[in-house]
């Protein structure tokens, strides 16, 4: 039997706009995926047979990853499904190392190159952001060029991503999951519609882009004060291309007067939001008041690994 577990992901700054080649920088929360994997006579999960409609990241991991004989997985963890924390990454990741691991393969780069071509079969719009943040863990940065503490590059038809670690500072973050699940894919096809049609959708992205490179000093230089605000700024724009939601906006304004910053993290629409505090009962417990699901989170967490 192989168990390995990934860490949740929080996008910082620059989701959507990734998607277009501009910069982004995302961490790992110590909210864990894990996934048990044994050799079976007949592939089940959680105890049901494995099918495409329910476990789609894992059947495709198999046809690409996989010639032994079926597989008996479990899952588990804190990392909620669909809340935009990188659950299906997540299960990604650490199903791809169980698989590897089984076969006597031991590489991060490739395991995140797996991970990524496994979600970019289901949704072919991705970026790499989320299956190389919980794969390596800490913090990461993805840029169109190459820089310091470049990990690996990864590409879809002409877009190529440099993924970078980035030192990331321990931050006091909260999260506050809607329970509004949004699929990413029709979001990511939603903004792609506004940014190829409309000359102002561009101005946003790139707007996005600039403020993610002006985070990325406030993290050198942990200045949390500057890059709040950098959030709560990101988060109108996000809101601009369309992706906020009612119940975001809601638990995104009741956090301000309590932190530095604030914004939704992922693809919008639902999932969750993420605000960054040095009180984080207090935001954690007007997140609850609003009707949100509040998650006090450490960074600096390591990627997918495998468990003793
Ligand atoms: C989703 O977590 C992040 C998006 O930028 C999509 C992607 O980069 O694949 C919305």
């Amino acid at each position: 039997m192989v168990v390995a577990s990934s860490p949740g992901k929080l996008i910082l700054l620059g989701e959507h706009a990734v998607v277009y080649g501009r910069p982004a920088v995302a961490v790992a929360v110590d909210l864990r995926l894990r996934v048990e994997a044994r050799l079976s006579g007949v592939c089940r999960v959680n105890g049901y047979p494995m099918d495409w409609r329910y476990h789609s990241y894992m059947v495709k991991s198999m046809e690409r990853h996989w010639s032994g004989p079926p597989l008996d997985v479990i899952t588990g963890g804190e990392l909620p499904p669909g809340s935009g924390l990188g659950s299906s990454a997540a299960l990604t990741s650490a199903f791809n190392l169980c698989l590897m691991e089984m076969s006597g393969e031991h590489d991060e780069k490739e395991l995140a190159r797996r991970s990524y071509g496994v979600e970019l079969a289901i949704q072919s719009n991705a970026s790499p952001i989320d299956t190389s943040t919980v794969t390596h863990g800490q913090g990461i940065m993805v840029s169109p060029e190459r820089e310091e503490g470049h990990l690996w590059s990864l590409s879809r038809g002409d877009t190529e991503w440099h993924v970078h670690h980035c030192q990331v500072p321990e931050l006091s973050l909260v999260i506050g999951n809607t329970g509004v699940h949004a699929p990413t894919g029709p979001l990511v096809a939603k903004v792609r519609r506004f940014y190829e049609s409309n000359a102002f959708a561009k101005e946003v992205v790139d707007e996005i882009g600039q403020i993610t490179r002006e985070g990325l000093v406030c993290l050198r230089h942990n200045d949390v004060t500057r890059l709040g605000e950098l959030m709560t700024r990101d988060h109108r724009l996000l809101a601009i291309l369309g992706v906020s939601s009612p119940e975001l906006d809601k638990l995104v304004e009741a956090s301000l007067p309590h932190s530095y910053g604030a914004k939704l993290t992922g693809a919008g629409g639902g999932g969750s939001m993420v605000a960054l505090t040095d009180d984080p009962g207090r935001v954690a417990a007007v997140i609850r008041r609003r009707g949100g699901t509040p998650y006090v989170v450490r960074t600096g967490v390591p990627g997918t690994m495998l468990e003793v």
